[in-house]
C-alpha cells in the first residue's frame, strides 16, 4: 500500500468534528479541532488537508475557514453521486464528537502577490476561494468574484461577509442568465492573478481563455483529474532513485510510485490520480511527461518536479531525489 500523507507522523493529526452543519443542499460543512483543546497547525489561503474516515476512505478538502483561527478547520463536503465512499461516510455516518485522521495543510493552489485578483468558482469550488476573498481583502487588493452554480439552493455559504469584501456576482443557473466568461473577465494583465476551482468543463475552458493571456496568470485548482488520451512516453523507462541508490523499471500500466513501492521506497501519495501534489518528486535527469493536474505550465517546462503517481517519462532513463 502506498504511504498517504496521513500516515506521515509528522503530518498526521487525530481532530475532533467539533460542529456540522447544513451550508447548502448536498453541502455539509465540519468544523475540526484538537479534542485537547491545542491550537491548530498555520495554514495559507488555498491549502487543503487529507481526511481519513473510520471506513479507511480517504479524501482532500479544501480548508475554507479563516486562517487566523487556530482553534478549528472547516472544509465543506459535497454529497457526490455517485459517492466513492468519501461524501456518503461524511453524509450519513459521521457525527458530532466523531474522531477523523488528518494530514498537516498542504497548498498547491497558494495566492501568489498581484496588483487585482479575479476569482472564478464553479459550485464546491467556492471552498478555496472563500479565505483568499478574506486575505485579498485584508490586503488592500481589489477583486471580483464570479460564483456560478447550477441551483441556488446548491451555492454554499451565500451569506458569508467575505462575499461582500469585494465586487461578487451570482450566477445561480436556475434564475440567472448564462455567464460570457469571457467578457467578465476581459484582459488579465500582467498584474493580475485568475483563480478559479470548479467543474472541469469550467476549468478547461479557463485553460483555453488563458492562452491569450499573459503566462501565469491562471491558478486552478481541480477536484478532479484531467483526461489524458495514450501515454507518448516510453512504454518501459528505468526510474534511478538517487538517493537509495535503486534502479527500478516502469511498464505501460503500471506507475511510478507503484514500482518504487514495490522495490521498497515509500513515497507519500494520497488521491493516486495527480490532483493532490502529495507525492510531487524532484526530478535530477531526465524529461517527464507530466499527466497530473497541478502543476503550472512554467513547472512542467522547469522539469523541477513531477507527480510519480501519474506522470511518466518522455525518455528512456529518468533520475529522481529519492
Ligand atoms: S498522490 Fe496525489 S498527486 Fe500523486
Amino acid at each position: 500500500m502506498p504511504q498517504s500523507a496521513v500516515d506521515s507522523p509528522d503530518l498526521r493529526l487525530t481532530l475532533r468534528v467539533r460542529a456540522m452543519r447544513r451550508e447548502a443542499r448536498d453541502v455539509l460543512s465540519l468544523e475540526l479541532d484538537d479534542p485537547a483543546g491545542g491550537l491548530l497547525p498555520p495554514w495559507e489561503p488555498g491549502a487543503h488537508i487529507d481526511l481519513r474516515f473510520a471506513n479507511g476512505v480517504e479524501r482532500q478538502y479544501s480548508l475554507c475557514s479563516d486562517p487566523a483561527d487556530r482553534t478549528a478547520w472547516r472544509v465543506a463536503i459535497l454529497a457526490e453521486s455517485p459517492s466513492r465512499g468519501g461524501s456518503r461516510y461524511v453524509h450519513q455516518t459521521l457525527r458530532v464528537g466523531d474522531l477523523v485522521t488528518v494530514s498537516a495543510p498542504i497548498n498547491h493552489f497558494a495566492l501568489t502577490p498581484a496588483a487585482e485578483y479575479v476569482f472564478v468558482a464553479g459550485g464546491i469550488g467556492i471552498t478555496p476561494i472563500l479565505p483568499m476573498l478574506a486575505e485579498a481583502t485584508r490586503r488592500g487588493i481589489p477583486w471580483r468574484l464570479a460564483y456560478l452554480g447550477s441551483l441556488a439552493e446548491r451555492m454554499a455559504f451565500l451569506d458569508l461577509p467575505q462575499l461582500a469584501g469585494g465586487d461578487t456576482l451570482l450566477v445561480r443557473g436556475d434564475l440567472d442568465t448564462r455567464l460570457d466568461l469571457t467578457a467578465w473577465i476581459g484582459s488579465p494583465t500582467e498584474q493580475t492573478g485568475v483563480y478559479a476551482c470548479g467543474p472541469e468543463r469550467m476549468l478547461d475552458a479557463l485553460e483555453q481563455l488563458s492562452l491569450d493571456w499573459p503566462r501565469g496568470a491562471l491558478h486552478v485548482e481541480r477536484f478532479q483529474a484531467k483526461t489524458f488520451g495514450e501515454s507518448q512516453g516510453a512504454d518501459t523507462f528505468e526510474v534511478v532513485a538517487s538517493r537509495s541508490d535503486l534502479v527500478v523499471s516502469v511498464d505501460r500500466g503500471c506507475s511510478i510510485l507503484e514500482m518504487l513501492e514495490n522495490a521498497g521506497i515509500g513515497v507519500p501519495s494520497s488521491c493516486l490520480e495527480g490532483v493532490c501534489g502529495t507525492c510531487e518528486t524532484a526530478v535530477i535527469d531526465g524529461a517527464p511527461e507530466h499527466r497530473d493536474s497541478i502543476l503550472t505550465p512554467d513547472e512542467r517546462e522547469s522539469n523541477e518536479t513531477m507527480m510519480i503517481c501519474v506522470s511518466r517519462s518522455l525518455g528512456d532513463r529518468l533520475v529522481l531525489d529519492i
